[in-house]
């Protein structure tokens, strides 16, 4: 069990408006960690993850990561966010899109395009390095995607369904390479709304109506829910954990 702390979030609330879109929420995550958010469309997955990242100043609570109150420059350059949408240039190649998001976290000259050459190999888009984004399919696009934030080779990455469109040999390639960055400490928090990837986190919490529902590995979830299944288990949360029961 790694003893430090990675995040420590305490009482976090966040509304837009009137809309309250996260109540209360506390989560602890820790180095190595493969820690899954699970939730309804809606229910404040990408919000929590933007205030995380301290994109966002949320309403009222406390939040750490690496041990800072958020936001902190400092932690910019330990933090890999993928975001839901993609956030490519489709005028640019793969690689100079790799590129450009390696340089602006600093890496230079021959260090800078060893590391591109090992990204795409992750990612199976080193034959395609010179195809300008715009004409790829949809699941190449998304690996272009991870390439772009494993580039600065991250100690914490955020991943909001980074799996979306693509194939699944190689969605299981991907969390097969997950796996091996939290033995090396990396911390991954990632959503989901594909079960099978969230079996695969050792930590799920289940996010309704912003509202932190049960936090816990997924045979627990399944237990707590009464069914056999993770997908039993996200209908039952995601009626609020009653379901007639
Ligand atoms: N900048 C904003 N201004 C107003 N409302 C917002 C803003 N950002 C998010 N919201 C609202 O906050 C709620 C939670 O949105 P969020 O994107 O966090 O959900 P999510 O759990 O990531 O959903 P999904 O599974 O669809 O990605 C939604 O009702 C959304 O409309
Ligand atoms: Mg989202």
């Amino acid at each position: 069990m790694p003893a430090e702390n990675i995040i420590e979030c305490e009482g976090l609330t966040m509304s837009f408006g009137s809309l309250k879109v996260l109540d209360g929420i506390d989560i602890t995550v820790g180095a190595g960690e493969n820690y899954g958010i699970l939730g309804p469309n809606g229910s404040g997955k990408t919000t929590l993850i933007r205030i995380l990242c301290g994109l966002v100043k949320p309403t009222s609570g406390s939040v750490k990561v690496f041990g800072r109150e958020v936001p902190d420059r400092r932690n910019n350059r330990l933090i890999g966010y993928m975001t839901q949408m993609d956030a490519l240039y489709n005028d640019l190649t793969v690689r100079e899109n790799v590129r450009f998001f390696a340089s602006v976290y600093g890496l230079k000259g021959h260090e800078r395009e060893k590391r591109i050459d090992e990204v795409l190999d992750v990612v199976k888009l080193s034959e395609r390095q010179e195809s300008i984004v715009g004409t790829l399919s949809g699941g190449m696009k998304k690996r272009v995607s991870i390439a772009c934030v494993l580039a600065h080779r991250p100690r914490l990455m955020f991943l909001d369904e980074p799996t979306v469109g693509v194939d699944p040999k190689l969605r299981n390639q991907f969390w097969d390479y997950f796996r091996d960055l939290n033995s090396q400490g990396v911390t991954l928090i990632v959503t989901t709304h594909i079960m099978d990837e969230a079996e695969r986190c050792r930590r799920l919490s289940f996010l309704r109506e912003g509202k932190k529902l049960i936090e816990g590995h997924p045979q627990y979830l399944k237990e707590q829910a009464g069914v056999p299944t993770l997908e039993e288990a996200y209908m039952y949360y995601s009626e609020g954990g009653s379901n007639g029961r």
